[in-house]
């Protein structure tokens, strides 16, 4: 088991496949996004032997992420060998659902258990602003295909101030009356090169629950509270579905956090909102053994920061895209 030196069990590993993506979201990248070329990313084979690696350490759930995951090469071969690796409990991506129509049962029939799909909006129009060039269409198609093959499904709105605050979020909210998915609200996080605009886009939860609230009626509050992940869980009246607030801004969470990530080229990272990282790519190509890993990598997580420190203006310099959420 690897604890950090506040007794955290981590538990959860995020890797990101790649930093590219096939959008470019206006909160996640700039425009000009410049990706890094595929010799400096961990290989398939290293890839894989660091799953093994943290699959001895007790991490037992993986989410594969990007930039965008399914743009990987190889990427259904890899979500099979991870699923074959022995400790690996719960495997999940998160991906934008843009090529999940022809993906999906592949992915399914390798092992992949669960997708959390990125909608910010059910407009076509404002969706393709949003993410400067995605067509809604495509996402839905690709949702659907999930849902048909029996992927579970979560669906993530970023929510940024002016753009998808009001009628956008209660249209998303309105899927759960219908559908038995979890709509998770994510306050837009200030990193990277678009700090400044993602700074004074943020809407706080208890703001957005009320305009949920006035459009649809009372929402209850699920669990007692307790966190599902990093989401505070409400239910609409005779909904299926439920609503989930993801506010690492206005309501940290980061007293209960068990993950880690490692990124496309090989850094593992101790929190989301901070630069503090073990390169752990030298090891890799320098012939460490599995034994020399494992005590580098239990060191880093012994010495996890406890939070972040947006209060304090203090952010990570990567752009989302880079790290994967
Ligand atoms: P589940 O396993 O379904 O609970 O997924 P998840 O919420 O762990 O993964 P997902 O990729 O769907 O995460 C959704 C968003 O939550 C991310 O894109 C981030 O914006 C945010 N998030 C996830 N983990 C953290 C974290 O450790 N800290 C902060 N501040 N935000 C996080
Ligand atoms: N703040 C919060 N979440 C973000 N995402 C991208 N950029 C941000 C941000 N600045 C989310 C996307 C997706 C995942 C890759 O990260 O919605 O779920
Ligand atoms: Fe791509 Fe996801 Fe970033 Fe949008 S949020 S640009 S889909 S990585």
């Amino acid at each position: 088991m690897a604890l950090d030196r506040f007794n955290r069990n981590i538990h959860y590993l995020r890797i990101s496949l790649t930093d590219m993506c096939n959008l470019r979201c206006v909160y996640c990248m700039p425009e000009d996004m410049t990706f890094r070329p595929r010799e400096e990313l961990l290989q398939d084979d290293e890839l894989l032997r660091l799953v093994r690696v943290f699959s001895q350490l007790g991490f037992d759930k993986f989410r594969l992420t990007g930039g965008e995951p399914t743009l990987r090469v190889n990427l259904v071969p890899i979500v099979q060998a991870m699923h074959d690796t022995p400790g690996v409990k719960e495997l999940a991506m998160t991906t934008n659902g843009v090529t999940l129509k022809s993906l999906a049962r592949p992915l399914k029939e390798a092992g992949l258990q669960r997708i959390n799909v990125s909608i910010d909006t059910l407009d076509p129009d404002k969706f393709r602003r949003l993410t400067r060039w995605g067509r809604i269409e495509d996402v839905w198609a690709g949702v659907e295909a999930a849902e048909s093959v029996g992927l579970g499904i979560k669906i993530n709105a970023v929510v940024v101030r002016g753009q998808n605050d009001k009628e956008d979020a209660v249209d998303l909210a309105r899927l759960t009356l219908k559908h038995p998915w979890q709509i998770r609200y994510i306050e837009v996080m200030p990193m990277g090169r678009v700090s400044d605009f993602q700074k004074s886009a943020i809407v706080p939860e208890d703001e957005l629950r009320a305009t949920i609230s006035e459009a649809l009626g009372p929402m209850e509050l699920l669990n007692e509270g307790r966190l599902d992940g990093e989401a505070r869980m409400f239910k609409l009246r005779d909904a299926m579905g439920s609503l989930g607030f993801i506010s690492a801004v206005t309501k940290p969470f980061c007293s209960g956090c068990n993950r880690a990530r490692l990124t496309a080229d090989g850094r593992l990272l101790l929190c989301l909102l901070r630069d503090k990282e073990l390169n752990l790519m030298p090891y890799v190509r320098d012939g460490a053994s599995d034994q020399e890993l494992i005590e580098l990598i239990e060191d880093s997580i012994w010495h996890k920061p406890w939070g972040h420190g947006l209060a304090q203006d203090v952010r990570p310099s990567r752009n989302m895209s880079e790290i994967g959420g």
